[in-house]
């Protein structure tokens, strides 16, 4: 069984900062989830370095696109990197690898009828190098509802892509859910944005000289949208050498993307997928956007999460307590707000929940049974409400991952951490070991506390890729190389663990 998922790929037109971060963080852990289950997973990212934003901020910053792009593309790969994010590939849409190949792509389209030469007036988001219609742009005072920046006039012969022509298809596929746009919310949004769609789209810039020429007439440009969705087949070796993924990987399972990006995802890609004659991509999931303490960060604001900041964050409390409050801070699919206080009460919950229950399992199992698994001893009442939340819990986790809801993908582990300490404070082992006559029930409690520890710690991989595994290699377990199900196996009485030291160490909060 094959995975592919991907993230938009970055303007390197600045640095990285937490919204670049954090969807490629989500698409990390659920691309460690899957491998985790024993698939072959490709996980892709990288920069679209073309357009005219890129070329109007490199003459501000007086260097050149080329050079701007090369020297950011760098930066955001060594971030990720940094980061831990485990993608397998990293495209930059000005290698020679995607630019012939979106060269091939667009002589198909043009063969299959689906480009012609016009003429464009409109208007163009430049921060956002997006078309806009007349009703959106007045609705708008002609400002981008991204950046508040004004619209440009764009006036000009251009090569058009006939969306007009696929605008039902895409329609149907979306609503029969062939094509899954997430969440239901902005999949209905889409939907009736589609109904009535009587334009087709400018692909092509005259004006302009930084970007893929088109083949057939290489005055122009291409628009920089279509040359940047074409990378996630071209990373893939498509057209020419599907030999190097797109056999085993497309269509691809996820795009995950935000959702100012989605109507590209959910239109134009489609329309380019349909026309080329490729099978559509699984699930297109647009999750929301951060602030930060309650407005859209900026560095003239102070509130601005940007590397410096991030990687602070990291140096006192490790990636793993980043990724999860990440995950943890809203619905995914859902805005988000950074605050110091949610973070601060999302390292605690690691540590007093995760982090806690690891610790008081192994050091009672050290005490009482000098470390050693006890076969099965005596049942009790307190047992079945735990043994039924580790039965459920594999389960539950899959169908997280498998719908994308990654806050409850994220918290699964710590309710049945939560669970597990509920059922200590219930059974009491430390007074059951004052007791002879409580051997076999001391067997049971301690047994099944360890085994919801490791269930708890196996499933929380994805999430904490550092903390997890060293949690179970305290148990006596080597995570490395080992699948889930294998992970997840009961350990053998006799098993014998190893000393507990704390995963998440109090930290004083300036
Ligand atoms: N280059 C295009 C995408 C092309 S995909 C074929 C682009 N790049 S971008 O650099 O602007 O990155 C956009 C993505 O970064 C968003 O879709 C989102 O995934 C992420 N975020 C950027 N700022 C964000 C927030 N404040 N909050 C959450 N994520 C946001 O668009």
């Amino acid at each position: 069984m094959s995975f592919f998922i991907t993230t938009p790929i970055y303007y390197p037109n600045g640095e990285p900062h937490l919204g670049h971060l954090y969807t490629t963080v989500c698409a990390d852990v659920v691309a460690r989830y899957h491998r985790l289950c024993g698939q072959q997973v490709h996980f892709l990212t990288g920069t679209d370095e073309h357009g005219i934003k890129m070329v109007k901020t490199a003459a501000e910053l007086k260097t050149t696109p080329a050079e701007l792009a090369t020297l950011n593309a760098n930066v955001f790969r060594n971030f990720f990197a940094e980061f831990g994010i485990s993608n397998d590939d990293f495209i930059r849409t000005s290698q020679e690898r995607h630019k012939s190949r979106v060269q091939e792509i667009v002589r198909k389209l043009e063969a299959s009828g689906d480009i012609y030469l016009g003429a464009y007036e409109g208007w163009y988001d430049e921060g956002q190098e997006e078309f806009i219609t007349e009703t959106e742009a007045k609705d708008a005072d002609f400002k981008s509802r991204i950046s508040g920046r004004p619209l440009v006039r764009y006036k000009e012969p251009t090569y058009f892509l006939k969306l007009t022509k696929y605008v039902d298809s895409v329609y149907r596929a979306i609503e029969s859910d062939q094509l899954q746009v997430r969440p239901a919310s902005r999949r209905n949004e889409i939907l009736s944005k589609l109904k009535g769609w009587d334009q087709d789209l400018s692909i092509s810039r005259a004006s302009l000289s930084w970007g893929i020429p088109m083949p057939n007439d290489p005055a122009h440009v291409l628009y920089v949208w279509i040359d940047a969705l074409s990378n996630y087949i071209t990373a893939i070796g498509y057209p020419n050498h599907p030999e190097e993924g797109y056999d085993r990987f497309w269509p691809a399972h996820v795009h995950l993307i935000g959702k100012e990006i989605l109507w590209f995802h959910a239109f134009y890609w489609p329309v380019m997928l349909i026309a080329l004659g490729l099978p559509l991509p699984k699930t297109l999931f647009a999750h929301g956007w951060w602030t930060s303490n309650g407005a859209k960060m900026s560095k003239s604001m102070g509130n601005f999460i940007g590397l410096e900041r991030l990687r602070d964050v990291v140096e006192r409390f490790g990636q793993d307590a980043l990724r999860f409050y990440m995950l943890r801070a809203s619905p995914f699919g859902n805005d988000l707000d950074w605050s110091d206080t949610d973070f601060n009460a999302s390292y605690g919950e690691l540590g007093n929940v995760l982090g806690n229950l690891l610790n008081r399992s192994l050091n009672m199992l050290q005490k009482y049974r000098e470390g050693v698994i006890p076969a099965a001893g005596e049942a009790g009442p307190e047992d079945e409400a735990l043994e039924r939340a580790i039965a459920d819990f594999p389960s539950q986790l899959a169908a997280a991952y498998e719908t994308l809801e990654l806050q409850r993908a994220a918290q699964l582990p710590l309710e049945l951490a939560r669970a597990a300490n509920t059922y200590i404070d219930q059974t009491k082992p430390f007074s059951l070991a004052k007791d002879p006559s409580k051997t076999a029930r001391l067997d049971q409690v301690l047994g099944l506390m360890l085994r919801a520890t490791q269930v708890a710690l196996a499933g929380a991989i994805p999430v904490l890729p550092g903390k997890a595994p060293a949690g179970l290699l305290q148990l006596g377990i080597d995570a490395k190389g080992l699948t889930l199900n294998q992970l997840l196996a009961p350990l053998s009485p006799g098993h014998r663990v190893g000393q507990a030291s704390v995963l998440f160490p109090r930290i004083e909060v300036a």
